[in-house]
């Protein structure tokens, strides 16, 4: 057969295969890359050490109920697993634990029919070593008697103890894998105590490690943070669209999140905060329950879905009616040119600091200029009450990932990283300044690549300029018909 046709006929019997086989093509993190990922940990772990990584507890919400649950970010980094219970172990050097040399053991939930029913599906032993790749996986319970002394290691590195795990009464769960380390290695988290009782203890260098490694993406994280970013903007420009006074609040989060879904992301990236006038000032506002918006109002939106484990972290703030009144848009333009100042400046071998310094001189000249800074500076801009800029009370860049304050170093910006930039300015009622300006609230959030030239901004699809926002919101929306029947009367 000629090259091109054999070429030909193998592309002709993948496709069929495909089909055959429903192949399903998945965008989610491979098992060699969490592999990949355990050999890096590897490589940075001191001489003779092992690190141990605990999965999550389960949170509880009330009664029987429990919050959805969510993975410790560093094991899923390592493992990919996803289940409740578990316990990593990663070896510097290899260790003869059955026959054969391995450098890592997990520990699991083993299977549990009844509460598999009621729960789903759990990977079990077998399911781990085949789906994640782990070289050895055992149930939780072998741990208990399991032949591993951690006296003879120079280092046992791990995160200090979480002090919210419950006891299950289920043998091996997460309180048991704890209990049984704390007696093997001879330490138990005591807050009276500072040092540990065995000198092998570190529970500090793990995350200087961890923090190198989450700081700076694969090429497969930051796919999956474009996705993220991708669903959080177009949702910030739907809901633009969509944007009328009389919506509530709760609204508006239920359309970003209602695309985000759309979009197949599992969860949001953190507690979605939509806050109308001074609910705005509020920076971490969750309760979103301002029942009908007013016209002239602005609406602070800070919301991002998360995509197979990763998240963005976008922000835009809007008129409700669509049109910016011109003290609004002095506020917003003001923080618009403070955030292209950083993002100007932003690129590899920058200091973070340098980026925060960038946001707050245009934001501190700008509120200068319009009299609401009125006295000589520093003194007028630091609210003793707080300790921070009176307006701007926040920092103005952080790294987003697999937690949305993602692990990373803050001295130096470097290549791959992903950060963003926020700057933001709240002026609650009863400030010192003049009235006109109080329970304006506008914050503009964006994800940004670190690279050598400079910084590639990610959040694209929402636009960000006050002209470019009052545009979009003219555009109609297919929600505008979506017109559901009143409760009234019922
Ligand atoms: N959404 C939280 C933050 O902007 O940092
Ligand atoms: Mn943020
Ligand atoms: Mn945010």
């Amino acid at each position: 057969m000629k090259k091109r046709h054999l070429i030909s006929f193998i592309l002709i019997m993948l496709f069929h295969l495909v089909i055959s086989q429903q192949v399903i093509v998945s965008d989610h993190l491979t098992a060699d890359f969490h592999a990949q990922r355990r050999t890096a940990l590897r490589e940075k772990m001191p001489t003779n050490s092992v690190a141990l990584f605990f999965a999550n507890p389960i949170r509880n919400r009330a009664n029987d109920v429990d919050y959805i649950y969510h993975q410790d970010p560093n094991l899923y980094y390592l493992t990919g697993h996803n289940e409740p219970h578990a316990l990593l172990l990663i070896f510097k050097e290899g260790q003869v634990l059955t026959d054969h040399e391995v450098s890592e053991v997990l520990f699991t939930r083993g299977h549990d029919a009844l509460k598999e029913l009621y729960n789903g599906p759990r990977m079990g032993v077998e399911g781990a070593k085949s789906k994640l790749g782990i070289q050895l996986v055992y149930e939780g319970t072998v741990f208990e008697d399991f032949n591993l002394d951690f006296s003879t290691f120079d280092k046992v590195l791990f995160y200090d103890f979480k002090n919210d795990v419950l006891d299950t009464q289920e043998q091996g769960d997460l309180f048991d894998l704890m209990s049984w380390t704390q007696s093997k290695i001879g330490y138990q988290q005591d807050l009276m105590m500072i040092e540990p009782i065995q000198n092998n203890i570190d529970v500090k260098a793990l995350d200087v490690i961890i923090k190198d490694m989450r700081g700076i993406k694969e090429v497969e994280e930051i796919t999956l943070i474009k996705k993220a970013v991708d669903i959080s903007t177009i949702a910030q420009a739907e809901v633009m669209k969509a944007m009328r006074p009389g919506m509530s609040e709760s609204e508006i989060q239920g359309l970003h999140e209602y695309i985000f879904k759309r979009y197949q992301a599992e969860f949001e990236g953190y507690p979605s905060i939509v806050g109308a006038g001074h609910n705005g000032c509020v920076l971490h506002y969750i309760e979103n329950n301002k029942s009908s918006l007013i016209d002239g109002e602005l609406i602070l939106m800070d919301l991002a879905a998360e995509y197979h484990g990763y998240t963005a972290d976008i922000t835009r703030t809007i008129p409700v009616n669509g049109t910016f009144s011109t003290d609004q848009r002095r506020i917003y333009d003001l923080v618009y040119e403070a955030q292209e100042a950083a993002a100007q400046l932003c690129k590899a071998g920058l200091k973070f600091s340098e980026l925060y310094d960038a946001t707050a001189v245009v934001i501190n000249n700008g509120l200068h200029n319009l009299g609401i800074y009125k006295g000589t500076q520093p003194d007028d801009i630091v609210n003793p009450e707080t300790g921070r800029n009176r307006y701007y009370p926040h920092g103005c860049c952080h790294h987003i990932g697999l937690d949305v304050h993602d692990k990373g170093n803050y001295n130096l910006l470097e290549e791959n990283m992903v950060i963003t930039i926020e700057p933001g300015i709240y002026i609650p009622k009863d400030s010192p300044s003049d009235p006109r300006w109080w329970d304006l609230a506008v914050r503009i959030e964006d994800d940004y690549l670190v690279t050598a030239e400079g910084c590639q901004l990610l959040s694209d699809k929402a636009p960000r300029k006050a002209s470019d926002i009052e545009a979009l919101m003219k555009i109609k929306s297919p929600l505008d018909d979506f017109i559901l029947p009143s409760l009234e009367g019922n």
